[in-house]
């Protein structure tokens, strides 16, 4: 590229599905890999990045903000996400890193919205105060049946010796998880210029060869940094 070129903007890039489908993996897969492009990129998580948004990600995972209700919950989602856009994610995106986030908005439309009744405009409004125009250029949807993915969040405790301690989602039943996979689903049809369903059925090292190759095909600055 020439070097009067401006440079691409930084990129924000969000991984979302349900519980168990091997996101954060895939976020470290792909920060390594942008590494080796050259790419400077940052990872964070949702809820959470922030200290306050951290201190928010512990009160409702506890299961404390449940009795309030999926609108509250959504409300207190969204004040964790503006804590996290402007403290890291556009300081990060306007100082040239990329960002790649551990769930973002879609978790609060599939959650809070599509399987917990939450009105459309209350969602819609959270989401334009919380982003601030920060909409993700492109989210990595990983999908799978939940049997298949609970039987894999087992496998692991196991592996790990660590007895597994059901968080306030990851204790619903299959027909809820049934419900929040076709929610993600819904999402990605309605935004299919910036969504990407990749199976989360295959081995680790074939779902991140796929995000790698719909990464590529997104932004054509990787491949044109990787041949120099
Ligand atoms: P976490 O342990 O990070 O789960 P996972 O590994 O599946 O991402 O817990 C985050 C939980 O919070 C997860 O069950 C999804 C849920 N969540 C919402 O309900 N709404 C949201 O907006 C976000 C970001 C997460």
């Amino acid at each position: 590229m020439p070097d009067s070129q401006p440079r691409s903007p930084a990129k924000f890039i969000t991984f979302e599905g349900g519980e168990g489908v091997g996101k954060s993996t895939q976020v470290k897969r792909l920060l390594t890999r942008l590494g080796h492009a050259g790419i400077k990129a940052v990872r964070t998580r949702e809820p959470g990045g922030t200290p306050k948004a951290e201190a928010i990600r512990s009160f409702i995972l506890q299961g404390r903000s449940e009795e309030w209700g999926a609108g509250a919950e959504a409300v207190l989602f969204a004040a964790a996400r503006h804590d996290h856009v402007t403290q890291l994610i556009a300081p990060n995106l306007e100082r040239g890193n990329w960002v790649l986030s551990d769930r973002f908005s879609d978790s609060t439309r599939a959650y809070q919205g599509l399987t917990g009744g939450v009105q459309p405009l209350l969602i819609d409004a959270l989401e334009e105060l919380a982003l601030e125009g920060h909409t993700p250029d492109l989210t990595i949807i990983l999908d799978m049946p939940p049997d298949k993915a609970f039987e894999r969040v087992a496998q692991r405790a196991l592996e790990d010796g660590i007895p597994s301690v059901a968080d306030r989602f990851e204790k619903e039943d299959l027909n809820w998880h049934g419900r929040l996979r076709a929610a993600f689903l819904d999402i990605a049809e309605k935004n299919r210029d910036r969504c990407v369903v990749i199976s989360a059925e295959q081995d680790a090292e074939s779902v991140a060869e796929n995000v790698w190759q719909s990464v590529c095909a997104h932004f054509p600055e990787v491949t044109r940094a990787m041949t120099g």
